[in-house]
């Protein structure tokens, strides 16, 4: 018997990949006798070990059979598996049939997923990129001291498994800066620390939601929560939103059968209101008489600079309906992926089984340094440091909007976060795209706020960000963003 072996790694495997490719494209028939070992030990010049290992995992893994005293034979494979092992490549991959949630992500979508506009994120000069804080002026020595110091510190119990909620120090911690910095009163036994704060709105969904359910999101609003909600099956319902955050007035008469409702009072995403009082009173009742909950969704409510932080919705929360959602993304640094969620009472249980079933608890290690940053001051100082240097970036930006742009834009949501969004007066005559591209080029990022839209709005809207841009860069940006712009846009 001729055979061509490939080279590569071990010998008995070189033989075994042989064999069985000679099997499964039908070569070898079932039936067929294979040369005794010693035989074809010989042939090849390999070891006679080498070739019973080879037959044994082919036996194994049920291509041959052996006979006692009489040698090996060629069995009849299943006609799916002979079929598929024998064909090429492309003609074997078949549409895998998926739950309605598979589907749901499978389905082609207008946008990625990840990416944007700017796809390949080039470095750019005036990047407006948002979402972020400004990653290089974070304490990161302080940090690697907690985290060592932890690490060093660490008993056997702390590699063990531990509450899927997470660190008991890290909720102790939060329970206390909760309380103090945005009103929440609550106790460890309520938070759940979860990987970033997008996993609790994949927790939320699908613990709330299935196929026909309506859920609730602002317009424009956050891709994370719409997503997670549609991948779920739920039907979307969009309410309007304005220079105060989602308009509370609209949500009885639209809302009627949800059972979520997803919102961001703080500081809207992306258009950046702040929610009054009176709202916020109107959006709790609401939810009370819908039997429905709301999701706060505080991603950035640490920064407000007009005024001190209003306290979360949560702590208006006497009816029990509102999941608090926090996330250290925007106050320490997005790949630390620790976020947490203040559950209402009768929610604790199925989320803390949901977690269990997603991942079994984060990991500890941080969630413990992060017990200590917060607990030695460390946190609150960087927020205090961070708060006044995004203060002055804010300053600078919103002057060079004044200057370079005048009454040409609307700046909205300046008063609080980490982004402002303007608008601007009349209409584009080039494609986003290629707008998008030119202002590369001139090395400016500049992000578009139409994916946040369930229908694109009718004037051209941009997000900014402009944590990590130093004020004179703020100013050139602002500068060459103007001038890329006038030639664009025309009035209406
Ligand atoms: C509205 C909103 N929620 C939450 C997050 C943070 O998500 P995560 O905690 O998963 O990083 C962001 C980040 O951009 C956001 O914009």
């Amino acid at each position: 018997m001729h055979i061509k072996l490939d080279g590569e790694g071990p010998a008995y495997r070189q033989l075994y990949r042989a064999l069985r490719g000679r099997i499964t494209s039908g070569e070898l028939k079932p039936g067929t006798k294979l040369p005794p070992t010693r035989e074809l030990s010989a042939d090849l010049g390999f070891s006679r070990t080498t070739v019973l290992q080879a037959y044994d995992q082919l036996t194994a893994e049920g291509y041959i059979t052996g006979r006692t005293g009489s040698g090996s034979y060629v069995e009849a494979l299943r006609d799916a598996r002979a079929k598929r092992d024998g064909s090429k490549a492309g003609e074997r991959r078949a549409e895998p049939r998926l739950s309605a949630f598979g589907e749901a992500l499978a389905r082609r979508r207008s946008r990625p997923f990840f990416g944007s506009y700017v796809g390949e994120r080039p470095v750019l000069r005036y990047d407006f990129r948002y979402g972020r804080p400004s990653i290089v002026d974070f304490p990161v020595r302080a940090w690697q001291r907690c985290l060592g110091r932890r690490a060093r510190a660490a008993t056997v119990r702390a590699h063990d498994y531990s509450h899927p909620n997470g660190s008991a120090a890290l909720r102790a911690a939060l329970v206390d800066y909760l309380g103090r910095a945005r009103g929440v009163l609550t106790d460890a036994a309520h938070i759940a620390v979860v990987t970033g704060s997008q996993q609790a709105l994949d927790l939320a969904a699908r613990i709330f939601l299935e196929r026909g359910d309506v859920a609730v999101v602002e317009e424009p609003g956050y891709e994370g929560a719409r997503r997670a909600f549609e991948a779920a099956g739920a039907e979307l319902v969009f309410a309007p939103v304005d220079e105060h955050g989602l308009d509370t007035d609209a949500l009885a008469a639209l809302a009627r059968r949800a059972k979520l409702a997803h919102v961001t009072p703080s500081h809207q995403y992306p258009l950046g209101g702040v929610m009054p009082y009176p709202r916020r009173r109107v959006l709790l009742d609401w939810a009370e008489s819908a039997d429905a909950y709301v999701i706060e969704d505080d991603y950035d409510g640490e920064y407000r600079f007009e005024g001190r932080p209003l306290d979360a919705l949560k702590a208006l929360d006497d009816a029990d309906r509102v999941l608090y959602l926090g996330t250290f993304s925007k106050v320490m640094f997005p790949a630390l992926r620790i976020g947490y969620i203040v559950l209402p009472e009768t929610l604790v249980e199925p989320f803390a089984r949901a977690k269990v079933l997603t991942d079994g608890g984060g990991p500890q290690l941080e969630q413990d340094a992060l017990a200590d940053f917060i607990a030695s001051g460390e946190f609150e100082r960087h927020i205090r440091r961070s708060r006044s240097r995004y203060a002055e970036r804010r300053v600078a930006l919103l002057a060079a909007l004044d200057s370079y742009f005048g009454d040409r834009v609307e700046v909205l949501g300046a008063e609080a976060g980490l982004h402002v969004a303007i608008r601007l007066k009349g209409k584009l005559d080039v494609p986003m795209r290629e707008l998008v591209a030119s202002a590369a080029e001139r090395q400016v990022g500049l992000y578009p706020a139409d994916g946040y839209y369930a229908r694109p709005p009718r004037q051209p809207t941009f997000v900014l960000g402009y944590t990590s841009l130093a004020p004179t860069e703020l100013r050139e940006g602002v500068k060459r963003l103007a001038k890329l712009l006038e030639g664009h846009v025309a009035s209406h």
